[in-house]
């Protein structure tokens, strides 16, 4: 079981016209990791998720709620946005068989298909609360804070449903609230309401939480080897201890993103697995990097990378001619994967075919894992920084730890970029003005201050 990282790429003596990371930058990078890493470290009661994946403590409840479900459920609705939504999505395409929901029962060795309502757009919802049969689904809502507007407006309407269809005590064994121990909306229904709750540690804010119940319910509700996969995260987590940039992945991957962006202009940092299953990492991927670095410092000037997703081999077919011609304004982090499932020799026909002969007797794996080769190399050949994180197989342990090594990296490019990567004030004032038009008391003030926002102009609409 391992992860290998290969940056060659990403450094001067590999890219031609004088791209890429100095050794000397690299050098003098170390002393500020040094730093970094000691913030990130001395702050391990503040900062959960260091410490999620040895916390079996955490571990029983989510447990205990997936043994009483066991054969009761056919399906399992999860309310959630954001951090509350994107891990279990992620875990569930990884780690799951592919298309896990289209599967039998008996296919799914027992377990319920996982649904998730990330949005609130009616037409999703209205589509998949027709589908259910709610008497044989479980309803997970999941929320830290305990009162998202999206969350909440989800819940009223599925709890309605429930109650509709199944009175409104049984409803309540029909939910499950994944939330703050102590603070927020949910906490209180549940407190009132008698209904099950399982904690989010107080300091595991939402897009740091998928080895929390966040992730861990829904995993183990799936079948998913939750064991496992925390033992991956703290296989890594282990590792993160050595302050040195030689022995900790985490940290290279955090120095060489920002001294790409800071001393390279590569403020575009593209994740792109070749590996169908982990394409939903890509997307949990976004939002961490994305809110947790993208931030105003207390001087007033604007940091953070951005972000993107991409799948090879589908995106050589839509991205990566942006990645080889286009601004040379990106990193892209390959991730590949050593043992695929599925390999079979692709069939010897057509051999007098120019196009299809060469094809046969090779694997699909041994296809998709060239492509990744050849687009690595290409990049490389034309200056563009990219870098390859490698793990065996896909599976619980390697999920872990490549969770782990990201939420990781996030923390210490926080601390090298000089910004809080925990919080998200910028998502605040379009709350306000949102909550302002639903008409929320206490909003009056942002009420103002939309009201007194220009009005469309004809000049400039169409
Ligand atoms: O990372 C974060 O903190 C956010 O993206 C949250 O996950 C998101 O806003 C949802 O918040 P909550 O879990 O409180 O409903």
């Amino acid at each position: 079981m391992s992860l290998s990282f290969d940056f060659t790429n990403m450094m001067a003596g590999a890219l031609p016209r004088g791209a890429g990371i100095t050794e000397a930058q690299w050098q003098e990078a170390a002393p500020a990791f040094a730093r970094a890493h000691a913030a990130v470290h001395a702050r391990v009661h503040d900062l959960g998720f260091l410490t999620l994946a040895t916390n079996t403590a955490l571990l029983e409840p989510s447990l205990a709620v997936a043994a009483r479900a066991r054969g009761r459920f056919d399906e399992v609705l999860l309310l959630g946005i954001g951090g509350s939504s994107l891990g279990p999505i992620a875990l569930r395409t990884a780690l799951c068989p592919l298309r896990w929901n289209e599967l039998t029962t008996e296919q799914r060795g027992g377990h319920p298909r996982l649904h998730v309502l990330d949005n609130v757009d009616p037409a999703t919802i209205a589509t998949t609360l027709a589908r259910l049969e709610l008497a044989r689904t479980l309803v997970l809502v999941v929320s830290k804070s305990g009162g998202t507007v999206e969350t909440m407006a989800q819940y009223l309407i599925v709890r309605e449903a429930l109650a509709t269809a199944l009175g409104e005590d049984t409803a309540r064994a029909h939910l499950v609230f994944i939330t703050d121990p102590e603070v927020g909306a949910l906490r209180t229904i549940a407190r009132a309401e008698g209904i099950t709750t399982v904690d989010i540690p107080a300091n595991v804010g939402g897009r740091f939480s998928v080895l929390s119940p966040v992730g861990i319910l829904p995993a183990a509700l799936l079948g998913i080897d939750v064991q496992a996969l925390l033992a991956g995260a703290a296989h890594v987590t282990v590792e993160s201890q050595h302050a040195a940039l030689a022995a900790n992945r985490a940290g290279a991957f955090a120095v060489l993103q920002w001294l790409a962006d800071t001393r390279h202009g590569r403020r575009v940092h593209v994740l792109m697995p070749y590996a169908d299953p982990l394409r939903d990492l890509a997307f949990w991927f976004v939002q961490l990097w994305a809110e947790s670095l993208g931030k105003t410092k207390a001087d007033g000037t604007s940091v953070g990378p951005t972000p993107l997703p991409a799948l090879g081999a589908t995106d050589q077919h839509a991205q990566v001619q942006l990645f080889m011609e286009g601004p040379r304004d990106k990193t892209v982090t390959f991730i590949g994967v050593k043992g695929r499932q599925g390999q079979g020799p692709i069939p010897a026909r057509h051999a007098d075919v120019a196009e299809l002969g060469y094809l046969g007797g090779h694997t699909l794996g041994e296809l998709i894992d060239i492509e990744q080769r050849a687009t690595a190399g290409a990049l490389a050949a034309r200056g563009q920084f990219n870098a390859t994180l490698t793990v065996d197989t896909i599976d619980a342990w390697h999920l872990g730890a490549l969770l782990q090594t990201f939420m990781l990296a996030t923390a210490y490019a926080g601390e090298l970029y000089g910004i809080n990567a925990f919080d998200q004030p910028g998502v605040e004032l379009g709350k306000q003005f949102a909550y302002a038009m639903l008409g929320r008391t206490g909003s009056e003030a942002a009420r103002a201050e939309w009201d007194a926002l220009p009005q469309p102009d004809p000049r400039w609409a169409m």
